[in-house]
């Protein structure tokens, strides 16, 4: 069973985008919890494949993408690794291109919910915000090195978060090292606007967690490393579906797609229903796009 807290997000319209007929193959960049591994799984049938990675080594357990993968070992690879790197697995496994690729960008409710991972203020844990947990430096490790400058250019532009002046300030005076002290710090620097509204609104410092979560891990520059590869990656006239959280991923998204002049299946970003929402409030930043790559808009794809 993949994990019971993971919901797929818009998973109903990421299979009409991905589209892969039976016998496709797949590449998942971001296996997570094997919500839609599963769904593409089933889709390309027996004689299909589905190459799937994720850098968490989380996402491999039993409960997980693992799981899925274990019980479709005939047609499901996964492998423990950065979508950066796709290029380099897909040589390493003897594949070309793939029909179709698709990343769902962020983080997983298995690493939200897992109170030491650090990603969360809704427990104290050290503050170490990886995803692949092998390597790189912590948030707590990345505070400390960036100077006050650079942490605040950081928190403003990570987590849009227009006091990240102030909080930057605190931050580099108290060098928090664990969830709850960044929580503190935060508050220390900016005070905290739920006591006026009776404890309605954000967490004051919810902006400040994503932005050292997008830091630690270079979300953007993956992000970035797997846009420029895609041509390499997906064959002339298959599709790239890319769900995102965060305006800055998904107009890094639009432009390459633009640039590269591939064909928009999405002329606009497609976004979750109302009930979904309410089903899954995870769900609400999300943003859908999807391209045919390598083919120009307007050229005709018939054989
Ligand atoms: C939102 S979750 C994916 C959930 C999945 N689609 C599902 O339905 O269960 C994102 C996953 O992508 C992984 N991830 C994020 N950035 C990555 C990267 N650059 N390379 C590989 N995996 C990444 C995270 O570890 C996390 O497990």
């Amino acid at each position: 069973m993949a994990s019971a807290g993971h919901v797929p997000v818009m998973l109903g319209e990421v299979l009409a985008l991905v589209d892969p007929p039976a016998g496709a193959v797949v590449l998942d960049c971001t296996a997570g919890a094997g919500g839609h591994l599963r769904a593409f799984v089933e889709r390309v049938g027996p004689h299909g494949r589905v190459v799937a990675l994720d850098r968490d080594p989380r996402a491999h357990q039993e409960d997980a993408a693992g799981g899925v993968a274990a019980r479709h070992a005939d047609r499901v690879t996964l492998v423990q690794a950065p979508f950066s790197a796709a290029r380099t697995v897909l040589d390493r496994i003897g594949v070309e291109r793939v029909d179709a690729l698709f990343a769902d960008l962020g983080v997983s409710s298995l690493q939200l919910d897992e109170p030491a991972r650090g990603f969360s203020f809704r427990a104290d844990a050290p503050l170490d915000m990886r995803m692949d947990t092998s390597a790189g430096e912590t948030a707590a490790e990345l505070i400390r090195r960036l100077d006050e400058r650079e942490l605040a250019d950081v928190i403003y532009l990570y987590g849009e978060e227009h006091k990240s002046r102030r909080i930057a300030r605190v931050l580099k005076r108290d060098l928090p090292t664990t969830t709850a002290a960044l929580a503190e710090a935060v508050i220390r620097a900016v005070g905290d606007p739920r006591m006026a509204r009776r404890g309605g609104g954000i967490h004051p410092a919810t902006r400040t967690f994503q932005a050292l979560r997008i830091a630690t891990n270079r979300e953007l520059d993956e992000l970035d490393a797997l846009l420029g590869a895609l041509p390499s990656l997906v064959r002339p006239g298959g599709r790239a579906v890319v769900l995102s959280f965060h305006s800055l991923e998904d107009r890094k998204v639009k432009h390459r797609f633009r640039d590269e002049g591939f064909t928009a299946l999405t002329k606009r970003p497609q976004v979750p229903s109302d009930d979904e929402i309410k089903a899954n409030p995870r769900a609400r930043s999300a943003k859908l796009r999807a391209a045919l790559v390598g083919v120009e808009p307007g050229r005709d794809l018939s054989p």
